[in-house]
């Protein structure tokens, strides 16, 4: 039988600094009155020049694994989604396989916008259940804030930067990942990008003048979609795990707009006590937001093990999609993870393998010269 992927740890990490409504008024014509309103976001968590999506992304897995109690090198596979990512390539996830000390994983990153912790997920479930690999880290990991275009009070007063992660492991028991569905619609893509610094419209003086480096969003149209489709997953996953909503202890939704989510639930027929909203204090971190939240509703014990939740959550693509879990927790007999000793063991490593590589075409080098 294959084995089911369970959910066996939790992270996150936000950025100290924190940027209120109030302070955003200070740059763009707003006000927290507008923004408390048409979101329900009260403030938002800003990197500093220090912080980047891998060392978020970094904070947040340690402390997964610290949950899970699973060496770095125990891992076989690191998906990491964002839409922010350090550099075009390499990927952000190989940077944190490298900062984490993870030997023996391959590590990738996966863009699907602020849907991409769900299909995240589902690939590592889906890599679990083929019997290919055994424990598996996602991450949602987004510095959105270097992304928006600071004058743009369309945009710049929703997002937020932070990271999330969860561990993944192989278990003979009919529990974790239960279901999921993930869609697309390249129709809409016009309607939340970011045009430039792709192989479409390289970096020049022109697109830097144009600001076309910056987010751009209809607001209103990806409005409209998010309401029909968060309902429409919610729905066909409940029905792909063959289980009915009254099954289901708790809905994390992608937390970009509190009015997206209310709409969502009342179609639904949900009450809001069986939702998890966090937007207030964090914004719309995109692909972080659905862990993020998890972390807090688990810290909050508003989800326990045993519970039935469904993350759902839509995005630029566009995208859509959701996942029921049925919550577990780290697995019995765990082993104690000291997140500072591999961070300083990876540093290490990380270090010699470079000194060892430079020698290496030294000696090489020379070799060839000879020849
Ligand atoms: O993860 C996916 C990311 N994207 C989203 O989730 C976005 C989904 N869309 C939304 O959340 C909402 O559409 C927004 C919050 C972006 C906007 O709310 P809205 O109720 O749809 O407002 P609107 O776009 O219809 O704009 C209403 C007015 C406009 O003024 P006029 O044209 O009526 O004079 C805007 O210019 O509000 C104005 N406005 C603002 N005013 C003060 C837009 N942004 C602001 C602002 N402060 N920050």
């Amino acid at each position: 039988m294959s084995p089911y992927a369970h959910i066996t740890g939790w992270g996150m990490a936000v950025p100290e600094r924190v940027m209120t409504n109030d302070d955003l008024a200070k740059l763009v014509d707003t006000s927290d009155e507008w923004i408390q309103s048409r979101t329900g976001i009260q403030q938002r968590h800003i990197a500093s020049d220090e912080e980047s999506t891998a060392s978020l992304a970094v904070q947040a897995s340690l402390n997964a694994l610290e949950v899970a109690g699973l060496h770095p090198n125990d891992l076989n596979l690191i998906i990491c989604s964002t839409s922010s990512p350090e550099h075009i390539f390499p990927a952000t996830a190989c940077l944190v396989q490298d900062r984490i000390g993870a030997t023996n994983a391959g590590a990738f990153d996966l863009l699907a916008a602020c849907t991409g912790f769900i299909f995240a997920l589902n690939m590592g479930a889906q890599a679990i259940r083929s019997g290919s690999v055994r424990n598996v880290l996602v991450i949602g990991a987004e510095t959105l804030s270097r992304l928006v275009d600071w004058t743009d009070r369309n945009t710049c007063v929703l997002f937020g930067d932070g990271a999330g992660a969860f561990v993944l492991q192989a278990g003979p028991q009919r529990s974790g990942v239960l279901s999921a569905v993930m869609r697309s619609d390249g129709s809409g893509g016009d309607l939340l990008n970011l045009p430039a610094g792709g192989s479409r419209l390289p970096a020049s003086e022109e697109t830097v003048k144009q600001r076309l480096h910056y987010i751009q969003m209809n607001g209103r149209e990806v409005f409209r979609f998010a309401t029909r489709v968060m309902a429409q997953a919610t729905e066909q996953v409940v029905q792909a795990a063959n289980l009915t909503l009254q099954d289901i202890d708790l809905i994390v939704p992608h937390q970009a707009n509190q009015r997206i989510i209310e709409a969502s639930l009342r179609s639904l027929k949900i009450s809001m006590d069986r939702c998890v909203i966090n937007l207030e204090r964090y914004g719309n971190t995109s692909t972080a937001s659905i862990p993020i939240a998890t972390c807090e509703a688990i810290q909050n014990g508003r989800l326990k093990a045993g519970d039935k939740v469904v993350f759902v959550g839509f995005g630029a693509g566009l995208t859509w999609g959701a996942a029921l879990v049925q919550w577990g927790g780290p697995f019995p007999g765990v082993r104690q993870v000291l997140p500072f000793r591999f961070r300083l063991y990876a540093r290490f490593r990380s270090l010699a393998r470079r000194i060892l590589r430079r020698l290496d075409a030294l000696v090489l080098g020379r070799y060839r010269e000879d020849l």
